[in-house]
C-alpha cells in the first residue's frame, strides 16, 4: 500500500515536471518544421526536415563565420560537446550549424571555417536561403525580433531533439559541455541508448563551489585554453604560466578587448595569431574585474604547479641515491 503510494506519488511528480519544463517543445514534427532546401559545406542540396532531421537526434545551432565573439565561442563549446560524444557523431546523433549570413557565408567559406576550427565527421555547416533560414529560425523558436541588430548580434541558443520522439530542448551552447553532451547523448534517447556499445553520460559529477575566476575560467575559457602544462590541444595555447610569460597589464587588456589589440597590430597579438591558423580569441565582452578575477586564477594554478614540482625535485634529492 505505502509502496504504491509512493511510486504514485513519484509519478505524479514527474508528470508535473514535464509540464512545466519550460523548455520542452513537443510535438515538433514534419508538418511543422519547414522542409527548407540547404546546401552543405560540401556543396551537397539537402532538405532541412527529410535529410537532416528524420528519424534522427540532432543538435542545431545557427552562426556566421564573420562573426568576431559570440559564434567563435559556441563553436568551440561545442567542439567540447562533441569530443565527450565521440565517434556517436555522425553515427546516432547529428551536428548542424546553420548560417544566417547566407550570402556570405558560402559552401567554401563554410568548410574553411570548419577547417580552421578542425572540425571532424558528423557535424555538418550549411547555407541556403535567408528569408527559408529565418522562418527555420523562427519556427524553432530561435528567432528574436528585437536582438537581431546590425551589429551581428544574435540569439545564441541552440536546440537539441530526438525527431522519433518529438521532444526538442533548448538549451545554452554556455552550459557545461559535458553535461550538454549528457542531454543529447542520453537524456534525448530517453535513456535508451541505441547503439550496443555506446558510452553513458549519465554520471555526471557534481560542480563543486568555484572561485570567481576559476568559474569564469572553467566556463568562458575552457572551450579554447587548457591551464595545466598543455598535454591536450586546444584552439588556443596552454595558458599555465602565461601570467610569467606576459606583461600583467597587456594580458588585462587582452582578455577585455583581444580584437582591438589586434586591429591595432600589437606584435605580440599578431605573432600569435598567425602562429594559432589565424583564429582570432573572441572578445568575450569580459569586465576588467572578470579579467584581474581570471589573472589570479591562472596565476594561482601557475603557482601551485610550480609549488609541486619544487616539492617533487626536493624529494627526488633528498632520496637515499641508489647504488
Ligand atoms: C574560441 C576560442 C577561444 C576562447 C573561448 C578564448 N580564447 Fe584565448 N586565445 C585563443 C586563441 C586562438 C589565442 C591565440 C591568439 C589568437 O589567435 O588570437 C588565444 C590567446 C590567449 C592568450 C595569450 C596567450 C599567450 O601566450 O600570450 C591569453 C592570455 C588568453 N587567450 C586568455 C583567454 C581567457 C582568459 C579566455 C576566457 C575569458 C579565453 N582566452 C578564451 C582562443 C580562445
Amino acid at each position: 500500500m505505502l509502496g504504491s503510494l509512493r511510486v504514485f506519488g513519484r509519478a505524479l511528480l514527474l508528470t508535473s515536471l514535464c509540464l512545466i519544463a519550460p523548455m520542452a517543445l513537443a510535438g515538433m514534427g514534419a508538418s511543422y518544421l519547414p522542409n527548407i532546401p540547404l546546401i552543405t559545406h560540401e556543396g551537397e542540396k539537402v532538405r532541412f526536415y527529410d535529410d537532416l532531421v528524420a528519424d534522427k537526434v540532432v543538435a542545431i545551432n545557427f552562426i556566421f563565420t564573420d562573426c568576431p565573439d559570440t559564434c567563435p565561442a559556441e563553436t568551440a563549446k561545442l567542439l567540447r560537446v562533441r569530443e565527450a560524444l565521440g565517434d556517436r557523431v555522425g553515427d546516432d546523433i547529428f551536428m548542424y550549424s546553420i548560417s544566417i549570413d547566407p550570402e556570405r557565408d558560402t559552401p567554401e567559406v563554410l568548410a574553411n571555417y570548419r577547417e580552421k576550427f578542425g572540425i571532424g565527421p558528423g557535424w555538418t555547416f550549411l547555407t541556403g536561403n535567408e528569408e527559408e533560414i529565418i522562418l527555420l529560425r523562427k519556427r524553432l523558436g530561435l528567432y528574436m525580433e528585437e536582438i537581431q541588430g546590425d551589429d551581428g548580434d544574435h540569439n545564441v541558443t541552440f536546440i537539441v531533439g530526438n525527431d522519433r520522439t518529438g521532444k526538442w530542448i533548448k538549451r545554452s551552447p554556455f552550459d557545461n559541455p559535458i553535461s550538454l553532451a549528457n542531454l543529447i547523448g542520453y537524456d534525448l534517447f530517453d535513456g535508451q541508448i541505441l547503439r550496443k556499445n555506446a558510452k553513458s553520460y549519465h554520471q555526471v559529477p557534481k560542480a563543486p563551489e568555484y572561485s570567481r575566476g576559476e568559474y569564469l575560467f572553467r566556463t568562458r575559457c575552457e572551450s579554447c585554453h587548457t591551464l595545466n602544462g598543455g598535454d591536450q590541444n586546444r584552439l588556443g595555447p596552454d595558458l599555465l604560466g602565461v601570467t610569467e610569460r606576459r606583461d600583467r597589464s597587456w594580458l588585462s587588456r587582452w582578455i577585455q578587448e583581444p580584437d582591438i589589440m589586434l586591429e591595432e597590430g600589437d606584435p605580440i597579438a599578431t605573432e600569435l595569431y598567425i602562429q594559432y591558423k589565424k583564429l582570432a580569441m573572441p572578445n568575450l565582452r569580459i569586465s576588467e574585474a572578470d579579467a584581474e578575477a581570471l589573472i589570479e586564477h591562472m596565476a594561482s594554478q601557475t603557482d601551485a604547479r610550480r609549488k609541486r614540482l619544487a616539492e617533487a625535485s626536493r624529494r627526488r634529492l633528498e632520496a637515499p641515491a641508489p647504488n
